[in-house]
Formats: structure tokens, sequence, C-alpha cells
């Protein structure tokens, strides 16, 4: 369980994110946090990665403060963040990446790359490729694939849908509901409709802030939605 109390964030002494609270547990299925470019979604992530300090509030992540948890200790406790630029070691092959992100769970790595490869079997026909010579779509498949090498319980897609043909995008949202009968997925999105219908819970972050708080499907049909999206 991630709880977040009252959270402020800076770059510098330009504030981005302001006294945000929410509470994400491993057993919510698909949490989404949607808003326009330049929300702060991505710092949002950074900051429950161990990559960006608050300056005000707190964040617990499965009890232990945020302040005493490295990023590898949040994977650790369950925590994975697919970033926005996937970060993939293009040189190396599919295998090869997957089992870089197995790094906190060395033992497991067998019984961990089939289950990828029971979710995404184009990835195990091209095991061997050099992962740069995929397509998008098969690397943001690869991306999430690595995530889930890590065994998390939550784990944090950011704009996975970005650069993706349209069905491509509905495929790979097909795969983030089969993820998210076992491991709750915090879906960061521009694509606002497509997310908020798959949300049990949502979040609509505007400058910083949460305007908006509710069941996707509800999120949806209400004016604030209405007014910036359509
Ligand atoms: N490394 C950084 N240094 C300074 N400002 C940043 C940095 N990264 C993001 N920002 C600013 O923080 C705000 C939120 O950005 P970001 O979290 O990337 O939003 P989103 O992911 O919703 O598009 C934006 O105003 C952006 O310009
Ligand atoms: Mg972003």
């Amino acid at each position: 369980m991630i709880e977040a109390r009252n959270i402020g964030v800076s770059y510098g002494n330009i504030q981005v994110l302001w006294d945000l609270s929410f509470e994400i547990s491993e057993d919510d299925g698909i949490v989404a946090i949607v808003g326009p470019n330049g929300a702060g979604k991505t710092t949002l992530l950074k900051v429950l990665s161990g990559l960006h300090p608050i300056d005000s509030g707190s964040v617990s992540i499965w009890g232990d403060d945020i302040g005493i948890l490295s990023p590898t200790a949040i994977v650790e406790r369950g925590f994975v963040h697919v970033t926005e630029t996937r970060n993939l070691f293009g040189d190396m092959t599919v295998a090869e990446n997957l089992r870089m992100g197995a790094y906190t769970h060395r033992r497991d790595i067998d019984s961990a790359t089939e289950d990828v490869y029971d979710l995404f079997p184009v990835l195990e026909e091209r095991r061997s490729q050099r992962a740069a010579s995929m397509s998008g779509g098969q690397q943001q498949m690869l991306a999430i694939g690595r995530g889930l090498m890590a065994r998390p319980k939550i784990l944090a897609l950011d704009e996975p849908s970005q650069g993706l043909a349209p069905k491509i995008t509905q495929r790979l949202f097909e795969r983030i509901v089969d993820i998210s009968a076992d491991t709750t997925v915090l879906l960061v999105e521009q694509h606002v409709h497509q997310s908020l219908r798959l949300a049990e819970r949502a979040y609509l972050l505007e400058n910083g802030s949460f305007v908006a708080e509710d069941a996707g499907p509800v999120l949806l049909e209400s004016d604030h939605i209405e007014a910036a999206y359509l």
C-alpha cells in the first residue's frame, strides 16, 4: 500500500505538485491518473520511485517513510515504474532485457520470464532479437515485461500508448487489463477515454493539483472531463 498525504513537490524554487493525497493498494485493479501535458504526472511517478524528493507532506510505501528508502528498496517493496522513455538496453536481446528487470528477484527469473512470455508471446518469438530492432509496440511490451520481472505489487506505466498506432494501443490496453487481474496498475495517460473506461479509480491532475477523483467511468461522464477533453 502506498499512501501519500498532502505532498508538495518542486524543481528548484518552482512548485509543480500541490497538496496531493491518495492511496493505492495491491488489490485496486487499475488506478488511472490522467491530465494534460505538463500537469505533473511523470513527476508524481518519479516521487513514488524515490527519484525525486518531496518538499512537504509524506509518502509511505508499505508502512515505511519514503525518505528512508532507496529506489531499489522501493522496487523490493513492490512498486515498479515503467518510464515514459522505456529505457531499454537497445543492444541487448529481449531475453537479456527481461533478465535485467529481475535484479531484485534473482532466484525467480525463469518462472517470471515464462509469465511474461505467456502475456506477450511475441517477446518469446523474438527473445534473441536486439531490443532496438523491434517496433514501438513491441518495445513497449518489453518495457512492461521487464517491469513485471521484478514481481511488483503495483506497476506504474507512464504513457504506455505514446507513439503507438490505435490498433496496437487497443491490444496493449487489453494486456494491461490482464495484468491488473494480479497486479495493481497505476496507469498514467493522456489517452483519457480508454484509461478512464478501465479504471476502478481515477484522478484528474491539472497544474499539479487533483481537480477530480472518482470511479473511472463516472469521471469520464463528468462535466470536467467533457469540458477539457471533448
Ligand atoms: N527536470 C525538470 N526540471 C524542471 N522542471 C521540470 C522538470 N521536469 C518537469 N518539469 C516541469 O514540471 C511540470 C510537470 O512536468 P511533468 O511531471 O513532466 O508533467 P506530465 O508528465 O504531466 O507531462 C512541468 O511544468 C514541467 O515543465
Ligand atoms: Mg509525463
